[in-house]
This record gives structure tokens, C-alpha cells and sequence, in this order.
């Protein structure tokens, strides 16, 4: 495997595959914008949140903070100004709070920019998380979960039992993780042992050295010792055309493995390194009911009377000593002031919004380019992916333009169950996000078919697809922040009275914990600000 290829799945490959350059840490240089870094070499000090007594104690007035977006980045910037009584006001555009959170229940109805509204016909209990999906345990994601009371489960991210489907590689057929990963460990061990062991490694290795490599070959890749040449032949673990059973029934293996050659033209090593970033695991969470559960209970902490729904920000100034807020709200033009404003809109979008910050701000915010993302929600009238296929949640990987195919990591043993049936990014989302609702309907299941049969789509009772470019006040997935230049370091810090927070202002882009950690920095800043004036 060469270095694309091991790097084609991870996170940075990933990122980079659709825009997104993940860039040296510049950790200290946002926290020295903000003043909290006395020296480089310190590390970031936990955040505390404002308290109502910061007030108390000092009897200052509470400030009035207006929110642009509520998304998470604007929830939870009013959720932790609130905790200190700050009068906070959240507009947000769309008609629920979440922004890109969204989850899609049957019932709900969305109208894109091309003018195609769809309305989710998924059976109660049934969703689709169209944004995030997944939360990595050392998140600042599981913390909120925590707070707020929002009860999170196990989401399998990856599945022994799931498929792998490379048609560009001339599979005829999907093989199963498991047996995937036996061949290539096996074929790699066998090959790294004969290396060692014939010395070539000899200017590396110590004897000893040689002797635990060797050694731990022979359990990592299953393969056979010295005598045999260190050959992998194929063990149980490849799996079972019939799984053994009572009495003297061993079930039957699959089989030897194909040779090596097919194994490596299968390309099917290039999925196994995903779960190893640090962002990615086997084993990963979600909000017990669909993932908006989180934002659902920020917006109650907050109080719902702070969150202005439908309301589209259409002009900034600052005053100097106060901002002006205009807005658009049941076809009317509005107005908020107040001390602070922190902006959370995207990026490309926050750039067309007119203001008086000056022209380098709009210039920095114009240099966050949008990328593509897109799901589709297939609901099937049986979960025939457990009752035939045995798998119970995970991932099925494909070069099919569909990329990654979901199992729901949740209803196990249900009658009914939504799989992704896609979730792709760069331009194999565009190519779907070009079509009607019904024509990816259609191009999804056809995809399907190849890797799981007719019954994907004998089975298929509704689905709904999400375009994020295509949607009205997002018009993209996630951003590519130009980490380290003059621009993006411009806008961590307040262009006087306004400041700015998202996911787009951190290291954890394409994650709600870069919106959260870029809200408590915001939250920071303007509290520090507050108490020293
Ligand atoms: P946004 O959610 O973009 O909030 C901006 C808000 O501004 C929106 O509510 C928008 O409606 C509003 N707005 C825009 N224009 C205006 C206007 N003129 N006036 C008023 N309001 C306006 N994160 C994870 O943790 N796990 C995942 O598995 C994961 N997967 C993802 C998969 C996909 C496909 C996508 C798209 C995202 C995923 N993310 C994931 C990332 C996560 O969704 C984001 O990091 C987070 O939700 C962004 O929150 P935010 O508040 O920073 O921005
Ligand atoms: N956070 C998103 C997800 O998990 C996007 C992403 C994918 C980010 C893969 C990094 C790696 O789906």
C-alpha cells in the first residue's frame, strides 16, 4: 500500500479529499489572541464558565449579547453566558434551532435552494442524523451530553460483520470486514516475517528484536512459522460458510484465501486505517433519539423566549458603544441592539451579510471555502441487513459514488429500520445534490443492489436525502479554515464589539466540539472583557 492509499480514510485524507486542509496546531496562537496564554509552552487552562455571582460580587450591569445563528456554536454560547445571567438573544433563520444538527423525523418538511420540497415520511422512532452523526468519547460533545441530561448510546462506527465493495477493482461480490482484514494482515505478516527472517531488516533489528517482531506476526497476521515459510493460508477468522454447531459440527470455513496478488488488487486495506484516527473508533456515541437532542436541550436551558426562529440577520454595525442587529422576521424588517454581538453564521455566508467591521473582515470571511456533503435516509419494512445479512449496525464501504453506506446503531430487532444509504462528500455529493429527490433515491438504491440484492430495494418504503449545498442558510458541509493566516487569526479575535465562533474557528472542524470549544472561547473572551470594563 502506498502513502495515499493508507492515508485515503483518515481523517486528514479524508478532509483533504473534500477541501478541508487540517493544518499544524495553532492552538496557542488562538489562545494568545484571546490573552489566555501567559507563555507557548503552556497547555490550555480548562474553561469555566461565567457565574452568576462574576455579577454579584461586583454589581455590574448584565450584558446584552446578541447571537447570529443558532446552531450549536450560537446555542452554546448563550447557554454558557446565560449561567451568568447575561440578556441573551439567539436569531436564527431556519425555522428550528441546530443548524447543521438536524435531525430528519417523518413529518418534518424541507425546501431546498433549487426549490424541491421533500417531507419525511419515516415511521415513528425512525430518523436520520443528515449532519453529525457520531461522537468521539474524549469530546467536549459527551461533556454537554452529560449537563444537559441528554442520554447517549454506543454507535457502532465500525462492523467486522459489514461489507467492503470496491467495483473499480473488479470485485464481483462484497467480502465481509472480517475476512478483508485476515488477508491483508495475513499476506502483510507473512511478507514482513519472510523479510525478517531472511535478514533483510538485519541493519534495523537486533536478534531479539527479530525474534518478538517474529513472534508477534505470527498472532497479528495468523500466519504459520519458520517451517512453512511463515505462509498465511487462511485461518477461522476469515469466517464461516456455516458457523460450527453441536456435537461434531465445526461448520465449514470460507475457505483458503485468494491469492495475494487479488487480495492487494481489491485495494480493501485502504479502509482499515479510519477507525485508527484520533477522531474515528470502533467504537463511538450518539444522543439516545437522533442527535438533535443536544441542540433540543440547549434551546430549553436557554429558554425558548431568547430564540428568535425565522429570523434572517441582514445587517451588523457597530456603534462603538453598542451593536445594531437588523433582521427579517415574518416580513418585516427588524432591529436588536445590544453590547455584543457573537456571529456564528458560516463563514461564506456571515461575508455577504452587510456590516460596517471593514472590508479585511469580509475578505477573511470570504476566504473559508464551502464543501459538499449529502445523505440519503432509506426506510426498509424489514431489517433484512440483521435477519440475513447478520449485521447489526456499522459501516459498508464502497468506491461506489454512494462512499459509505450506514446501519442504524439503534431499533436492533425492529420491525422497521432507516439505513444511510449514502453519505458522500467533494463531488460525488454534488453529483447527487445535482438530482432530483427521486432521481437519488433511485441512483442510491441501484448502488445498493450491487453489495446487498434485490431486497434493497424490494424493501425500500420511503427515503429522504439532504444536500448541504444545497440548503438554505448552510449551503455547504463544512469549511477548509486557512489555519495560520492572517485572516483566519483576524477573526478570532473581536472586531470590536463583534465576535466570531464555529466549528470553522478551530482544529475540529466538521465537529460539533469545534463549535463548542470555539463558543467557550468567545464566551471567555467577552466575559474577561466584561468583568475588566
Ligand atoms: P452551524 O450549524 O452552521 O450554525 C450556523 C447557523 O447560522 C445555522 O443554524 C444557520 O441556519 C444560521 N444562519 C445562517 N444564515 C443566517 C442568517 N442570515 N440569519 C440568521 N441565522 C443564519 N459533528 C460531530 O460532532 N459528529 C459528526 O458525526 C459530524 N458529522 C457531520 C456530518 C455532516 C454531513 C455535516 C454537515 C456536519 C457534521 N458534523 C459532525 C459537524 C457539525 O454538524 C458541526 O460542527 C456543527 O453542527 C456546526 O455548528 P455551528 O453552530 O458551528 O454552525
Ligand atoms: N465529523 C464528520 C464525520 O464523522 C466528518 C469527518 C469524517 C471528519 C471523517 C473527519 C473524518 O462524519
Amino acid at each position: 500500500m502506498n502513502q495515499s492509499e493508507q492515508s485515503a480514510v483518515s481523517r486528514r485524507g479524508f478532509l483533504r479529499a473534500v477541501g478541508v486542509s487540517g493544518g499544524a496546531g495553532a492552538m496557542l496562537a488562538t489562545m494568545g489572541a484571546l490573552g489566555l496564554a501567559p507563555t507557548a509552552a503552556s497547555a490550555a487552562p480548562p474553561f469555566q464558565a461565567p457565574t452568576h455571582s462574576d455579577f454579584n460580587l461586583t454589581g455590574r450591569r448584565r450584558a446584552r449579547v446578541v447571537v447570529l445563528g443558532g446552531g450549536v456554536a450560537g446555542l452554546a454560547v448563550a447557554y454558557e453566558l446565560g449561567k451568568a445571567g447575561y440578556d441573551c438573544t439567539v436569531l436564527e433563520a431556519r425555522s428550528r434551532a441546530g443548524g447543521r444538527n438536524l435531525t430528519i423525523r417523518g413529518g418534518d418538511v424541507e425546501t431546498d435552494l433549487d426549490g424541491h420540497t421533500q417531507r419525511a415520511r419515516f415511521s415513528d422512532g425512525g430518523y436520520l442524523n443528515a449532519g453529525p452523526a457520531r461522537i468521539a468519547q474524549w469530546m467536549v460533545t459527551m461533556d454537554y451530553c452529560r449537563e444537559l441530561g441528554v442520554p447517549v448510546e454506543v454507535f457502532t462506527n465500525a462492523n467486522a460483520d459489514a461489507w467492503i465493495y470496491n467495483e473499480s477493482a473488479g470485485m464481483t461480490a462484497p467480502v465481509r470486514y472480517r475476512t478483508a482484514k485476515a488477508d491483508v494482515y495475513g499476506y502483510v505478516s507473512e511478507l514482513l516475517a519472510k523479510a525478517t527472517d531472511q535478514g533483510a531488516l538485519d541493519d534495523r533489528l537486533s536478534a531479539d528484536d527479530k525474534q518478538r517482531l517474529l513472534s508477534f506476526l505470527q498472532s497479528y497476521g495468523a500466519i504459520g512459522g519458520r517451517t512453512s515459510g511463515w505462509a498465511y493460508t487462511g485461518t477461522s477468522r476469515r469466517g464461516f460458510a456455516s458457523y460450527p454447531g453441536a456435537g461434531n459440527d465445526g461448520g465449514s470455513l470460507l475457505g483458503a484465501p485468494p491469492p495475494l496478488a487479488d487480495v492487494f488488487a481489491s485495494n480493501v486495506g485502504r479502509y482499515f486505517s479510519f477507525e485508527l484516527g484520533y477522531d474515528q473508533a470502533m467504537l463511538m456515541f450518539q444522543p439516545v433519539g437522533g442527535m438533535d437532542q443536544i441542540p433540543r436541550a440547549l434551546a430549553r436551558a436557554i429558554g425558548k423566549h431568547r430564540i428568535t426562529l425565522g429570523a434572517e440577520v441582514t445587517g451588523v454595525t457597530d456603534r462603538g458603544g453598542q451593536v445594531e442587529v437588523t433582521y427579517r422576521h415574518g416580513g418585516r424588517e427588524r432591529m436588536v441592539r445590544a453590547d455584543y454581538c457573537v456571529a456564528t453564521l458560516p463563514p461564506h455566508l456571515m461575508a455577504r451579510v452587510p456590516h460596517n467591521l471593514g472590508a479585511d473582515v469580509t475578505a477573511a470571511l470570504g476566504s473559508f471555502p464551502a464543501t459538499a456533503s449529502g445523505k440519503i435516509g432509506l426506510e426498509y419494512r424489514s431489517r433484512w441487513w440483521e435477519l440475513d445479512q447478520r449485521i447489526y449496525g456499522g459501516i459498508t464501504e464502497t468506491d461506489l459514488d454512494v462512499s459509505h453506506i450506514w446501519y442504524p446503531s439503534y431499533g436492533f430487532h425492529g420491525r422497521r429500520g432507516v439505513i444511510v444509504g449514502y453519505y458522500n462528500t467533494g463531488a460525488n455529493a454534488r453529483a447527487y445534490s445535482a438530482l432530483t429527490p427521486a432521481q437519488r433515491q433511485e441512483r442510491a438504491v441501484m448502488q445498493g443492489v450491487k453489495i446487498h440484492g434485490e431486497k434493497y430495494r424490494s424493501e425500500l418504503v420511503t427515503a429522504y436525502s439532504h444536500a448541504w449545498d444545497r440548503t438554505r442558510y448552510l449551503e455547504g458541509a463544512w469549511t477548509s479554515p486557512p489555519h495560520g493566516s492572517a485572516g483566519y487569526d483576524l477573526l478570532l479575535r473581536p472586531a470590536g464589539r463583534v465576535y466570531f465562533a464555529g466549528d470553522w474557528l478551530s482544529h475540529e472542524v466538521a465537529w460539533q466540539h469545534g463549535s463548542f470549544v470555539s463558543a467557550r472561547a468567545v464566551v471567555t473572551a467577552l466575559h474577561q472583557r466584561v468583568m475588566a470594563s
